[in-house]
């Protein structure tokens, strides 16, 4: 079911904070600190012509953030933005001048940014580009976890020498006991997602997120006609959706917010018209996406710059991996993990769905953008699903293994 997007915001320009936040100005600058990243490249954006002939739409085009800064996910971008942004807010309040990226091996950067502590919580992505951005500016990292997060995941982040904190209860319990924790001992908490009074920090990890925009409109012949974007809090959502509308105003696409029906809370947060905590239920297979109560930040853009929002059930995820593991006619393989494909799991349900397909004008000359938010960022899971491992699919498809 597709639910058109009906608040009172809707289609109203962005508050200037926010337009300030996401626009293109911001967006440079995100790319100008990409280029002090030593493993900084664009993600490629795969064309998939045969699957968007089989839907009935004229071209798809998924930008693949699997391959972001050796992380596995689109996350890379925001987390450790936020952190060198911050260091650098911290280095040039100590030193009593602006202090540029281009600093950060200085001596006394790095000595500010030993004094500092960044602390989140995370299903798993979000912490690892916290932990990855603390460890690249020598700062301390401590990332707290639910129970349900796996040991996969665990060790991935502890890869990049954070502290995990495991704290019983559900993702949003691990917010709340991130935020308790970091204000009694005066860490500073990066977190994806914002409430009532955080609002900068969650707004800098967004305006990482551009970056993919960005990338993806220089490349595409013409901006699409349609975008459909997964939703956990709706950081990725609104990111690339307030973007667009600042960069392409009137002729800015479709967008459609896709959420697991498991843990809709972008979606009943839309249909209620004002934010919204959903009851915890089964956890879903999209663990990335399980989330029960929305971003404020995210929900003032999205009700705003979001056309409709929809759902997508557990076999819509794993079928959809499936289907980029085992492409059609000449298409690419894409390794995406469980909420990777999300966005494409929302466009095939609503391909399929002659209602919708009205409701959202998607036809034959439907340009559709989507993004791979995740490559196999949980191998082991990945396996399991796909019955082949990411290696495999890649060279199934013909394609070398990357490094
Ligand atoms: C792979 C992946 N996709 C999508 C999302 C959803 O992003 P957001 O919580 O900003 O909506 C996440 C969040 O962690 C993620 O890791």
């Amino acid at each position: 079911m597709v639910l058109r997007n009906t608040t009172s915001d809707y289609r109203q320009p962005l508050p200037e904070a926010d337009a300030e936040m996401l626009g293109i100005a911001a967006a440079n600058e995100v790319e100008r600190f990409l280029e002090h990243r030593a493993n900084h490249a664009e993600t490629p954006l795969v064309s998939l012509p045969g699957l968007a002939a089989s839907l009935g739409v004229a071209s798809i085009d998924i930008k693949d953030e699997g391959h972001r800064l050796g992380l596995g996910s689109f996350k890379a971008l925001g987390g450790s933005y936020a952190v060198i942004r911050l260091l650098l807010e911290k280095a040039s309040g100590a030193l009593g001048r602006t202090v540029d990226i281009s600093e950060l091996r200085s001596g006394d950067i790095q000595a500010v940014a030993r004094t500092m502590t960044v602390a989140c919580a995370t299903d798993g992505n979000h912490g690892r580009s916290v932990a990855q951005g603390a460890q690249l500016v020598g700062a301390r990292a401590a990332i707290f976890v639910h129970a349900g997060v796996s040991d996969e995941r665990v060790a991935a982040i502890a890869h990049y020498g954070a502290d995990m904190i495991r704290v019983a209860g559900t993702y949003d319990d691990s917010v709340r006991e991130a935020a308790r924790v970091a204000e009694a001992k005066g860490w500073t908490i990066v977190s994806d997602t914002s409430w009532p009074g955080y609002e900068r920090i969650p707004g800098l990890v967004m305006q990482g997120y551009t970056a993919i925009v960005r990338e993806a409109l220089r490349k595409m012949p013409e901006p699409p006609t349609h975008v459909f974007i997964q939703s956990g809090v709706g950081g990725i959502a609104a990111a690339v959706s307030g973007h667009l509308a600042l960069a392409l105003g009137d002729q800015r696409p479709t967008f459609v917010v896709v959420d697991p029906a498991r843990a809709a809370c972008l979606f009943e947060t839309a249909r209620a018209g004002h934010p919204v905590r959903i009851a915890h239920g089964e956890p879903t297979v999209m663990a990335m996406l399980e989330c029960y109560e929305p971003s404020l930040v995210a929900w003032r853009i999205l009700s705003r710059t979001a056309d409709a929002f929809m759902t997508v059930d557990e076999e819509d995820a794993v079928s959809v991996m499936n289907r980029l593991a085992r492409p059609i006619g000449d298409d690419p393989a894409i390794v995406a993990g469980e909420s990777g494909g999300v966005g494409l799991a929302g466009l095939i349900r609503a391909a399929a769905d002659p209602t919708a397909r009205v409701a959202l004008g998607l036809d034959s000359r439907s340009r559709v953008f989507l993004i791979n938010t995740e490559g196999a960022t949980d191998p082991k899971k990945y396996t399991e699903i796909v019955g082949m491992t990411p290696a495999q699919v890649l060279v199934n498809a013909g394609k070398a293994v990357p490094a």
